[in-house]
């Protein structure tokens, strides 16, 4: 898309720096809907009022609109015509009203038609909406931005037997039958909240009910409405947020403020889960769970995204964003919620991995790419775009920065006068930040540059001992690539938490030159605020080993030039849980990278003594954590890898991670061996942490016995399959074998489809595992499978398990080097724009860094891309993705 000029046409940008306060707010909005699968009429009264912060006098009223049909407009009881307001594709515009009135609009949608699934949908007949960031525009006309608050009435009328059940934000405060045979009912929310919260959802749902007594005394009733033959799926989603409720009251003070709470499963959904007031939506794969369908990993999932969805109610619902680009107030903030949450609830060093494993894989790599944007970002064209692992993951970092700068109880404070300040209120991350400093008596503007400069910050870390002064020194200089828009950066404020390990691995008593008070403490956080800044230590008589980053304590990357020596004893000695851990990930890397270099100048590959040893130590190792045995024992990924290589060879990485795998499988065999044995276990599934571990550790066992491709191992594989009685080790043990020409392969696949073709959940576990598979053929096979009855182009967890997996989670076949992965890319980026534009933006990030790939693939990556710009009507969505993603 370019003018004649030659310069880019696309669509508007959207600036923060042009916020402006609305003009004018709605105080009440009342909503009748007359529901219909194919043509829903609705009727918005709206109370309006000029905003005394609006800097104009006299400006036009404007409301977004989009694809609505518009019937009737009446102003203080007069109906307007043509000639007092206009329509256009983004909205409607009065540009002459009073400073105080009423509005009635009347406007009808075809929710069958909607497949891109933002604003009133159908989902598999049942009605229901998704309005963030933008979708309410979809329902009404309506100033649709999170700073405008109104307090809502819904009147909802249907069908009986079509919508038995109706749903939307509050208190039920009536119901009742019409003279045409209908029912309808009438909801009051009274609280205060912006449009993106509002929610219906209409069906044949039955529900599990439940009840929760506050801290102070109050009755809440409890409901999750699902389908009727998932009514056995709901018990651990209820256990989930009864804990989640206690956690916030304990941890932060924080009650639940209305008389009802209700989750919907809903089966088509963009995203995991969405926190309307009181009535959270989710998709059906985060919240139902049994143990035959649902894996230890889904249960998991499941408890955090229910106390996500629960906390949001403070944090984002009560205090919400002023704009969209405060995103990460409400969404940093509440992941670092859940974050600890799940870390108080199970095994915190466990927990601590698995978050900066998703950071480090998907957030770093988004940093190094066109899409790289800063926490909050300054622009955007379409805002779907930005619900990101930077917004989210990263920005969660960036608040647990805060809390360790500020200690647990300063942050408590925080949080305290965070809340009080604001209820109510649509506000900034300034604000939020402003709420740490005065509670704490600190000053964080430095700190801000977290949140306004995209990338991640590498700390590039010298060490120097002096035996003569015993003193040891660490000479730390930071620095961030130039990402999009942002050449330069100003250095930021990195907490780093530090200890030293003498000789024996044990840690040193830390005194910094310069500090009165002597030192008690065996982690230091050092405060890295310069460009170059270093530290000495004194009182070390001999030259120790440094544990940086203790506990992840910034989202960076530290190089040190540690050998292979000192990784192993921080991977054998390290108190830090994470830093061990992280130590073993580091050796790992360091070995890939050299076989890396040795296998492009086809030299043998030898895996050394060394390593071996390591691992089998740590396998054998009785008083380790068996959760943390299997982390530490599982390789970086093929994607990780490809990170730390300067230009990506695709089958180098394949083939020298499985040549690693394979050694370590030969050479411990016997130990994988008697590690499996010793774990299996006969009682019943249970979601708990040591059993989790269990099962964990027993996996990963006889995922490397499998890669000795003796067929006593797929025995036991298929022997797995057949006996488990849980859906975790089921699942392992299929795609293990997923992964192998044999045929057990195929027997398990079929019978595994037999079995569970009824249950959705497990098909898409099912067409996953087959998408992922490494074997050639693969793409064949899964443009085969778009073609069976399990599959739906406009399905999105569909579309995740099959068109996903493949594109984003099997780099040896979507990279392959004639580019049919790229193809395939593209042939389902253009079917999809058209159905739903947010699913096409995601999948199109796998095409967006190929400047890491070699000149061949750089070529057909970029056909593709250019391709899909070609479309002629493609969505703003993913224009906005191709276009930057070309940006030279
Ligand atoms: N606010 C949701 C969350 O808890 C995110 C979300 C759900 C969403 N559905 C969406 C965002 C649709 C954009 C579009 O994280
Ligand atoms: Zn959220």
């Amino acid at each position: 898309m370019a003018d004649l000029a030659g310069n880019p046409s696309g669509p508007n940008v959207v600036y923060l720096k042009d916020y402006t306060p609305p003009a004018y707010l709605i105080d009440n909005v009342n909503l009748h809907f007359d529901l219909d699968a194919s043509a829903t009429q609705v009727r918005a009264t709206l109370t309006v009022r000029r905003n005394a912060e609006h800097p104009e006098a006299n400006p036009p009223l404007f409301l977004d609109g989009q694809q609505l049909e518009l019937l009737s407009l009446r102003l203080e009881g007069e109906p307007l015509d043509e000639a007092q307001y206009r329509l256009d594709e983004e909205g409607l515009t009065i540009p002459d009203v009073p400073e105080q009135f009423e509005l009635i609009i009347e406007t009808r949608t075809n929710p069958a038609a909607n497949t891109a699934l933002e604003g009133l949908y159908d989902s598999g007949g049942m009605l229901c909406t998704q309005c963030e960031a933008q979708g309410f525009r979809r329902i009404t006309y309506f100033p649709d931005r999170p700073d405008v608050m109104s307090c809502y009435t819904v009147t909802l009328v249907g069908d009986k037997a079509k919508y038995p059940v109706l749903l939307s934000n509050g208190n039920l405060v009536e119901a009742g039958e019409t003279d045409d045979g209908r029912h309808w009912a009438r909801w009051e929310d009274p609280s205060l909240k912006p449009s993106y919260l509002f929610a219906l959802v209409a069906g044949q749902l039955v529900c599990q009910e439940d009840a929760y007594t506050t801290l102070s005394g109050r009755e809440v009733v409890l409901r999750i409405y699902v389908e009727e033959e998932n009514r056995h799926k709901c018990d651990h989603a209820m256990t989930s947020l009864k804990q989640a409720m206690r956690w916030d009251e304990e941890t932060y003070g924080r009650e639940y403020d209305l008389d009802i709470y209700m989750i919907v499963a809903v089966n088509d959904f963009n995203m995991g889960a969405m926190e309307n007031k009181g009535l959270n939506i989710f998709n059906s794969s985060c919240v139902l769970a049994s143990p035959e369908t649902a894996t230890d990993h889904d249960f998991y999932n499941i408890q955090s995204i229910v106390a996500h969805e629960y906390f949001h109610n403070w944090s984002g619902n009560r205090v919400t964003c002023r704009d969209w680009f405060q995103l990460s107030l409400k969404e940093g903030f509440t992941v670092f919620r859940d974050q600890e949450f799940s870390a108080d609830l199970n095994s915190r060093a466990v927990k601590r991995i698995d978050d900066v494993n998703i950071l480090r894989t998907h957030q770093f790599a988004q940093d190094t790419g066109p899409m790289a944007h800063p926490v909050r970002p300054d622009r955007y064209m379409e805002i779907s775009n930005f619900y990101t692992v930077t917004v989210y993951n990263k920005g969660a970092e960036v608040v647990r920065m805060i809390m360790n700068l500020v200690g647990r109880e300063g942050f408590r404070k925080g949080t305290d006068l965070y809340f009080s300040r604001h209820d109510g209120q649509a506000v900034t991350i300034e604000d939020f930040v402003r709420a740490m400093e005065e509670a704490n008596h600190i000053e964080l503007s430095q700190f801000m540059r977290w949140y306004n400069q995209a990338g991640t910050p590498v700390l590039k870390v010298d060490e120097e001992y002096d035996e003569q002064a015993q003193t040891y020194t660490l000479h730390i200089e930071q620095s961030c690539p130039p990402t999009p828009g942002q050449p330069e950066k100003q250095p930021f404020h990195i907490p780093l938490a530090v200890g030293l390990l003498d000789m024996q691995g044990d840690d040193l008593l830390l005194q910094l030159a310069g500090d009165n008070a002597p030192g008690e403490a065996r982690t230091r956080v050092l405060s890295i605020t310069e460009a170059r800044q270093s530290f000495t230590f004194t009182g070390i008589n001999h030259r120790p080993v440094a544990s940086l980053g203790r506990g992840f304590s910034a989202p960076v990357k530290i190089q040190t030039g540690y050998d292979d020596e000192q990784l192993a004893f921080l991977f054998a000695h390290d108190s830090d849980e994470f830093n061990r851990w992280d130590a073993g990930q580091k050796l790992a890397m360091n070995i890939l990278l050299r076989l890396i270099e040795q296998f492009q100048q086809k030299k043998p590959l030898m895996l050394d003594d060394t390593f071996i040893h390591a691992f089998r130590k740590t396998l054998l190792n009785p008083r380790l954590d068996k959760a943390l045995i299997a982390q530490a024992l599982s390789l970086p990924s093929e994607g990780y890898i490809a990170d730390q290589c300067e230009v990506v060879d695709v089958e180098a990485i394949f083939e020298v991670r499985h040549f690693m795998r394979q050694t370590l499988a030969f050479e411990l065999k016997d130990e994988w061996l008697q590690i499996y044995e010793a774990n299996s276990s006969d009682n019943s599934y249970a979601f708990n942490a040591e059993e989790m571990a269990r099962r964990s550790l027993r996996n990963l066992c006889l995922g490397y016995l499998l890669e000795t491709e003796e067929q006593a191992m797929f025995d036991r594989a298929m022997q797995q399959y057949r006996e488990a009685n849980n859906m975790t080790d089921t699942l392992a043990a299929l795609s293990m074998l997923a992964n192998y020409a044999i045929p057990e392969r195929q027997q398990a696949l079929e019978d595994f489809y037999r079995k569970w073709q009824h249950d959705q959940q497990v098909v898409e576990k099912w067409l996953a595992i087959q998408a992922g598979s490494r074997l050639p053929r693969t793409l064949q096979h899964v443009r085969q499978l778009m073609q069976h009855e399990a599959f739906s182009i406009k399905n999105p967890n569909k579309v995740r398990a099959l068109i996903g997996r493949f594109c984003a989670g099997n780099p040896i076949n979507f990279h392959a080097g004639d580019g049919s992965g790229y193809q395939f890319l593209g042939d389902q980026v253009l079917e999809l724009d058209s159905l739903n534009p947010q699913i096409a933006a995601r999948l199109v990030q796998s095409l967006s860094r190929w400047k890491r790939y070699d000149e061949k693939r750089q070529t057909l990556m970029k056909q593709q891309l250019e391709r899909i710009l070609d479309k002629e009507g493609l969505s703003k969505d993913v224009y906005e993705v191709a276009s930057k993603s070309l940006e030279t």
